[in-house]
């Protein structure tokens, strides 16, 4: 089998590491890859998002098996010009992609599927938001429509800040096109879950659970990052997963079927627990980044296999095979991010990490220069290590971590440590 893999994150490295283990691998591509996919794939300088020049690519070299790490390519339509040239694509077409790409047509279709979500309402002109909003307590939240690289929602503590909210996208263009329809919706009280299902479009097959830290610094205290850690499973959530498959999942992908944009790939519920029940915050139409790197060292199952499986439509023969194991990831990042950040630094102790029982470092923003690993991007590494529970997957990670140094790295020493704790 030859499989070329989109993306160059941590989330990336963690699924490329586990394709490379299927025993009837031929050849692995990535693109764009980074330092630490380099090891176990070819990369190649191709634009994800041009999906003339991946279909191009994907035809010359008999590619098998497309897998899209990033929801930008879905988007931008990658699966409908693989399957126009006959190429299998892991990754739901524009229209399904949607789900993710428009929070206004998520909505659309929860309301229509009769699932738990947040009251909310969309609008293309302030005044009858600004109405709207007089109807929902406070505190309330507005989201920008399209993908603004999660920024566009901002919970807001009164109703006048949320009136500024609305402004900024429908008037002051602050996301530009992402920016309209505005959403407006209620404010959900609880602890959030990822969840992530694959599906063929019609069987629902729920992989795992995480939690992920989206703030910069330890007790959840500094600005929002694209995740600083995360950890699977999430103690105490079995039975809610199990509601959420039932309530959330299966009546989703059934409604997407039914309007015509059948989803096929894995489908990523963002979920509030609420005292009411789970409810629908988001969803994504991809593997998270960095839940996938607490998951994916979980799983015992042939990855290529499972999406295979999902592509051909036979989702429903598969159970997958999990270890035991807790696994957390902790990302080490650059100094200065979410902010401004030096790329460019070389990286050291990344050998001495390995070689901690348990662990996997998977590189996020990196890259190779004169024979050298150095930093290129906000999260440099996402170190992941398997414990028998999460206590022990936390010393672990964290004696990992420690091994690694580059000029200003930071992260988070508190993944995970509530729940290791069972609180
Ligand atoms: N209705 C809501 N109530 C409370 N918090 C929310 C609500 N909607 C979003 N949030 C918070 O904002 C974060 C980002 O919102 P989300 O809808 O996931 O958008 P994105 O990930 O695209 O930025 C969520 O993870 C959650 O913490
Ligand atoms: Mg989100």
């Amino acid at each position: 089998m030859r499989i070329l893999l989109l993306g160059g994150g941590g989330r990336e490295h963690a699924l490329a590491w586990k394709l490379a283990q299927n025993p009837s691998l031929d050849r692995l591509w990535a693109a764009p890859g980074n330092a630490g996919i380099e090891d176990i794939a070819q990369c190649e300088p191709l634009d994800p998002i041009d999906p003339e020049a991946v279909a191009a690519f994907a035809e010359k070299q008999g590619i098998d098996l497309v897998v899209v790490g990033p929801e930008a390519p879905l988007v931008a339509g990658i699966a409908d010009e693989l399957a126009s040239r006959g190429v299998p694509c892991f990754g739901p077409t524009a229209a399904a992609a949607r789900i993710e790409g428009s929070k206004a047509w998520a909505k659309e279709i929860m309301f229509r599927a009769g699932v738990p979500t947040a009251r909310s309402a969309t609008f293309e002109e302030v005044a009858p938001a600004l109405a709207y909003l007089e109807s929902l307590g406070e505190p309330c939240v507005v989201k920008a429509d399209g993908l603004a690289a999660g920024k566009g929602v901002r919970i807001c503590e009164t109703r006048s800040d949320a009136a500024e909210a609305v402004r900024d996208c429908l008037e002051r263009g602050a996301f530009g096109p992402a920016g309209r329809p505005v959403v407006v919706e209620e404010f959900l009280d609880g602890e959030e879950l990822s969840v992530f299902c694959l599906t063929d479009g019609r069987s629902v097959l729920p992989l795992a659970e995480a939690r992920d830290h989206k703030r910069a610094l330890d007790g959840d205290r500094g600005p929002n990052t694209g995740g600083m850690g995360a950890y699977s499973p999430v103690p105490g959530t079995s039975d809610v997963v199990k509601r959420a498959v039932r309530e959330i999942f299966r009546p989703v992908v059934r409604t997407m079927d039914k309007e015509g944009a059948r989803f096929v790939g894995l489908l990523y519920g963002g979920l509030m627990l609420t005292a009411d029940g789970p409810k629908v915050l988001e969803f994504n139409c991809r593997f998270g980044d960095p839940e996938t790197q607490a998951i994916i060292p979980r799983l015992r199952t042939d990855l290529a296999e499972l999406l295979l499986a999902s592509v051909e439509g036979n989702l429903r023969v598969y159970r997958p095979n999990w270890s035991p194991q807790a696994c957390i990831t902790v990302v080490l990042a650059s100094g200065g991010y979410p902010g401004d950040y030096h790329t460019g630094l070389e990286i050291s102790g990344l050998e001495a990490a390995a070689t901690v029982e348990g662990v996997q470092v998977f590189h996020a923003g990196t890259a190779r220069r004169d024979g050298r690993t150095v930093t290129a991007g906000g999260r440099v590494l996402a170190v992941s290590a398997l414990g028998h529970d999460l206590a022990e997957a936390r010393e672990r990670a964290y004696d990992a971590a420690a091994r690694i140094e580059f000029e200003g790295r930071h992260y988070r020493t508190d993944i995970a440590a509530r729940a290791a704790e069972g609180g």
